[in-house]
């Protein structure tokens, strides 16, 4: 079993998370806190099963076997209770790309999307780019804990509105959405011939006491409406390798969506992604299960850090995910000069909280899937360096 606390030095790997920070944050001498992939190696079972095909030595155009199909069906059923059926696995390098195939399937120029920001921010760059018009339905934030605001979503749909950008569980805020929110968002969509895209690239991050729902669990009809986002690359640390499986049960939106991944030649798959992505599926729970306790106790000693030494700085303690939603608005920063302050005073790279859309100006978003030691000497950074104000 991996030892989550060894420290494994990632410089000099091409990593962008810390190979990156000083074109991304003007400085090298940071704590990188900020992209979402983590600085633990990934299970035995997946690097044991890369190396074994490296070993073959040849690298050709690859398919997607169906032992790959019946990987990623097993774990959904088992972790998720979602039963697939294997044809509906559509392979596309990266969820953030598909956004942008979606867009260009299911859409016209002018048509509106639904995001729910502050939201990972990629959605609303597919809609931007793609040249569609986006309709923002802010969260809302109820006594301690985001919400989405189904009432104030109904209110402005129109005969215009095609497509949601559903994060679930949500990037950055942590929320893991109830049965209940999801069936009336789903209901939402239905009477309003809404397409659903749900990325569930989070799912299996699930903190203590959290349960995720998998869209497609909604029954029949909602499935009918449904284009969920699958990928083990944030569970099992494997984005470098670019597999992701866009999961579509209706035949007619699945021909849609693969003309368009044939147009640009994406959708036979990565060679090496996809022996990770199988041994993952097939054998990576029990490394999971380790990887959960290992993230839960960092955030229980984050929560508690930040209680006792930045009371000033409140954190929303998220459900899944391992990203952490911090509310800086007490230092009286506008945006830039608390960007500049994390960088050059406390030495941590975040993702500044304004890139996440309307709501998250003030806010810092932090990646704690770090080894504990590397976590409090950042946390003891931001300290001394709020101290010193
Ligand atoms: C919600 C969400 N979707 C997608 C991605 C990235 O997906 P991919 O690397 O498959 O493009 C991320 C990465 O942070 C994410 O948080």
């Amino acid at each position: 079993m991996r030892d989550f606390d060894q420290v494994v030095n990632r410089l000099g790997f091409n990593s962008k998370k810390w190979d990156a920070c000083e074109e991304m944050f003007g400085s090298k001498d940071v704590s990188p806190m900020w992209i979402a992939d983590m600085d633990f190696q990934t299970a035995e079972e997946i690097v044991e099963a890369v190396k074994a095909r490296v070993d073959h030595g040849i690298f050709g155009y690859t398919g997607m076997p169906e032992s790959y199909t019946e990987a990623v069906a097993g774990w959904l059923m088992r972790q998720h209770g979602w039963k697939v059926q294997k044809e509906w696995i559509c392979h596309c390098p990266g969820v953030v790309s598909a956004l942008s195939f979606l867009v260009d399937a299911f859409t016209e120029p002018g048509d509106k999307i639904i995001v729910q920001s502050p939201v990972y921010y990629p959605f609303a760059r597919a809609v931007r780019t793609g040249g569609r018009t986006m309709l923002d339905n802010p969260l809302k934030f109820v006594d301690g804990r985001y919400k989405m605001d189904l009432d104030g979503l109904k209110a402005q749909l129109d005969d215009t509105v095609k497509m949601i950008f559903l994060c679930s569980p949500h990037n950055p805020v942590g929320r893991v959405w109830t049965r209940e929110e999801l069936q009336e968002l789903a209901d939402l969509c239905l009477a309003h011939g809404i397409l659903i895209v749900s990325d569930e690239i989070h799912a299996d991050l699930l903190f203590e006491g959290a349960h995720h729902t998998c869209f497609g669990t909604l029954g029949p009809e909602v499935e009918d409406r449904l284009i969920l986002c699958n990928a083990a690359s944030k569970t099992f640390n494997l984005a470098g390798l670019k597999t992701s499986n866009i999961i579509i049960p209706n035949q007619e939106l699945r021909a849609q969506f693969m003309a368009i991944l044939n147009r640009y030649n994406v959708g036979s798959g990565n060679v090496l992604g996809l022996v990770a992505t199988e041994a993952a599926y097939r054998y990576g729970e029990p490394w999971l299960k380790e990887l959960r306790k290992y993230l839960q106790g960092n955030l229980d000693f984050m929560m508690a850090f930040m209680k006792e030494r930045l009371p000033q700085i409140p954190v929303i303690p998220p459900e899944g995910t391992y990203l952490v939603w911090m509310d800086f608005h007490a230092l009286g920063m506008d945006d830039q000069e608390l960007e500049q302050f994390c960088i050059q005073k406390a030495k941590i790279a975040f993702d500044p909280g304004y890139e996440f859309g309307e709501g998250g100006s003030g806010y810092m978003r932090a990646n704690i899937a770090c080894p504990r030691v590397s976590l409090k000497e950042a946390l003891e950074n931001l300290a001394r360096a709020v101290e010193e104000l």
